[in-house]
């Protein structure tokens, strides 16, 4: 990806809440991801919080219900409406849809993802969960490069989260949740500067 400084077009795919997306555009609002703007929010559920939130932000938004349409016609209708608002990072944030070969090669490297979780442990739904009942003493976040495969792609940063013995689902969540946000705006503004290169899965990023 070049790294001219002309505006560089992002867009949210998500199904929820929407923090990952708001701590996203509050970083390109405080300049911390430079030269950059979110041209749309695509919703795949009707309602989802995150669609209001980025209205009252004056961002263009799209709700495109995805229940009952086959994968790959779905993810041409979202991947058409993504180039037609120029986007050239898809950032999911908490999507909760596995993307089709189709979109995936539409955006070649150029889809991220991030996942509370440290992968490859506790993929899926309700990561935290997943590790605390698992007994795990960290767990922690990821972003990555997306592919076919859920939550699999190359990853790009990761950061660590002690578990403690008195930690619920929501207490580990919302501590995760912090270094999410963290590093969600660190990994956009690798990626858009080319800050790293490839080895095989590896991402090494130049300091
Ligand atoms: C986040 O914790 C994100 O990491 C997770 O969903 C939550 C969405 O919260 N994503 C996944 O589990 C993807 N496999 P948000 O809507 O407030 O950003």
């Amino acid at each position: 990806m070049n790294s001219m400084k002309t505006t560089r077009q992002i867009g949210i795919l998500l199904s929820g809440r929407g923090s990952n997306f708001e701590a996203l555009a509050d970083s390109i609002d405080a300049g911390r991801i430079p030269n950059a703007r979110i041209a749309l929010v695509i919703s795949n559920r009707e309602g989802a919080p995150g669609v209001e939130k980025a209205q009252k932000r004056g961002i263009p938004t799209k709700v495109m219900p995805s229940k009952g349409l086959e994968r790959e016609a779905f993810d041409r209708q979202v991947a058409a409406a993504l180039h037609d608002a120029h986007v050239e990072l898809v950032c999911l944030a908490g999507y909760m849809r596995l993307l089709s070969p189709f979109f995936v090669s539409s955006f070649p490297g150029r889809i991220l993802n991030i996942h509370p979780s440290l992968l490859p442990s506790f993929p899926g739904l309700e990561a935290q969960h997943q590790a605390l009942t698992y007994g795990a003493k960290f767990s922690g976040c990821t972003v990555h490069f997306v592919d076919e495969n859920l939550d699999a792609g190359p990853i790009i940063l990761q950061s660590c989260v002690p578990i403690r013995d008195d930690d619920t689902a929501e207490s580990l969540s919302h501590r995760i949740l912090e270094e999410e946000h963290r590093i969600y705006t660190e990994a956009v503004c690798i990626v858009l500067e080319g800050r790293y290169r490839t080895e095989g899965r590896r991402v090494l990023i130049n300091k």
